[in-house]
């Protein structure tokens, strides 16, 4: 049923596209093979306004004070640390590094180093962007719950609200050896309470008697994400009807997208099923153990691909430099030559099968990734708070040489 009415959609909307005498007729047939091969399509674009789950709506004083808390060293155990750190506005709300470096790390991006006599490790995984993850979960019809947001690569949290605790409990990204997994959170919310900037802030954002808690701290945090949309990209807009917004090379690197069954995990306006796939990639050569994802079973989340031009590297281990090296990975399973898993943990058997359909991946088809860059949105808020309320550097130890 649900493949029929996405042909039928199809048809509609090529017919729609052009005006072309001949062309509605093999577009249309086009698109009828590829939704009839794989039953799903792109066409919709990113809702205009992201909703917060029923217990926390946002306010304008929920996000001021969670872009304070966002931009605060002061949640991390040694006070080096903030959530921006690793997600800055230069770089997309992502980190141009493979993966990142959190405790007793100095400076931004690329540039950032442990500090002499370090004893942290590197985060395991590559810095995913914050732009839009009030969409997190979105399907094909638009519809989302907030509550129930899938989070990080490995899909291990869900919602924006549970989310924010994670990183100030992990040693490597935010505790170090300052106290133990367990007293992070409360230790944290205590230096909160003692600082009367924050207590009138969580006041104004919360009310209540004794506002300044864990619940209310990720609440902050998560509605302050919440307002880090970017959805007004040249797909967005080609989609509410500017047909002009897209070149003529974006929209058939679209149609390829389609094709080649990219859009068979990329799907929906997020381009991500959020669902789990063994592809095989690569672990970092800088981890001592194989990161083997779900259940040890190499699973990995559907990246999102909007606002991908803005933050390489790639995948869960940051190892593909380039939106052309992770085309060549595609190409190289598609290819009847090797067809092999990159990743020398993983068998050929355990690949996704739908990654396994992936047909006619080219790895310099300027189209597709012409097509990528109709995702980039550059409109989004980067706003660098000039001060926080503990008084620490802005965004932690970001500064080189301080
Ligand atoms: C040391 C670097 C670092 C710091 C500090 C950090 N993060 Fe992250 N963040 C990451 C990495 C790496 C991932 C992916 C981790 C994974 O999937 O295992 C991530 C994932 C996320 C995600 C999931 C995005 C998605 O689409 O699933 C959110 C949301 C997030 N971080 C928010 C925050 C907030 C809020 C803070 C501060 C309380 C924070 N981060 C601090 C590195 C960092
Ligand atoms: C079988 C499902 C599947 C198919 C088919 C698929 N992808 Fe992916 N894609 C994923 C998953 C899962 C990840 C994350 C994998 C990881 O990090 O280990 C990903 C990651 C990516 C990334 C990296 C994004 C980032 O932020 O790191 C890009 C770019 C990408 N895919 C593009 C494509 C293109 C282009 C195609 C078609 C040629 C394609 N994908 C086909 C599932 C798929």
């Amino acid at each position: 049923m649900k493949a029929f009415r996405e042909i039928r959609r199809n048809a509609v909307k090529a017919f729609r596209e052009t005006r072309a005498p001949m062309r509605p007729l093999i577009c249309g047939v086009l698109i009828l093979l590829a939704a009839a091969v794989h039953g799903q399509s792109i066409d919709r674009a990113l809702p205009v306004d992201a909703r917060g789950p029923a217990d926390n709506p946002t306010t304008p004083a929920k996000v001021a004070l969670g872009r304070l808390l966002f931009w605060d060293p002061l949640l991390s155990g040694n006070r080096d640390v903030a959530c921006a750190s690793c997600h800055h506005p230069r770089f997309g709300y992502a980190e141009n590094r493979d993966l990142s470096i959190g405790v007793n790390g100095v400076g931004l991006g690329d540039r950032r180093r442990f500090a002499a006599g370090n004893t942290i490790p590197f985060v395991k995984r590559n810095s995913q962007t914050i732009l839009n993850v009030a969409f997190n979960g979105i399907d094909d019809t638009g519809a989302y719950t907030a509550a129930k947001a899938p989070m990080f690569w490995d899909v291990r949290t869900q919602s924006l609200e549970e989310q924010a605790l994670e990183p100030i409990k992990a040693l490597e990204e935010m505790r170090g050896h300052a106290y133990p997994e367990d007293r992070a959170v409360p230790a944290v919310v205590a230096r909160l309470n003692g600082n009367p900037e924050y207590q009138r802030l969580f006041i104004a954002a919360f009310g209540g008697a004794s506002p300044v808690n864990a619940r209310n701290l990720g609440r902050a945090l998560a509605a302050f994400q919440r307002s880090l949309t970017a959805n007004n990209a040249p797909f967005d807009r080609y989609m509410r009807g500017d047909r002009a917004a897209m070149t003529a090379s974006q929209v058939r690197g679209m149609r390829r997208f389609e094709r080649v069954g990219c859009v068979n995990c990329h799907s929906g306006p997020m381009f991500s099923d959020f669902k789990l796939h063994v592809l095989g990639v690569p672990d970092n050569p800088r981890l001592t153990e194989s990161d083997s994802g779900v259940e040890r079973t190499y699973q990995f989340r559907t990246a999102s691909l909007r606002n991908v031009e803005l933050t390489a590297p790639y995948m869960h281990s940051g190892v593909f430099q380039s939106l052309e090296d992770v085309l060549e990975f595609y190409d190289d399973v598609d290819s009847r030559r090797s067809g092999r898993a990159r990743n020398a943990n993983v068998s050929r058997e355990q690949l996704d099968p739908l990654l396994r359909r992936l047909r006619g991946v080219d790895d310099d088809d300027v189209d597709l990734i012409a097509f990528l860059s109709a995702l980039t949105d550059r409109s989004f808020d980067r706003t660098v708070p000039d001060r926080v309320p503990s008084g620490l550097a802005v965004g932690g130890k970001i500064q080189q040489g301080k």
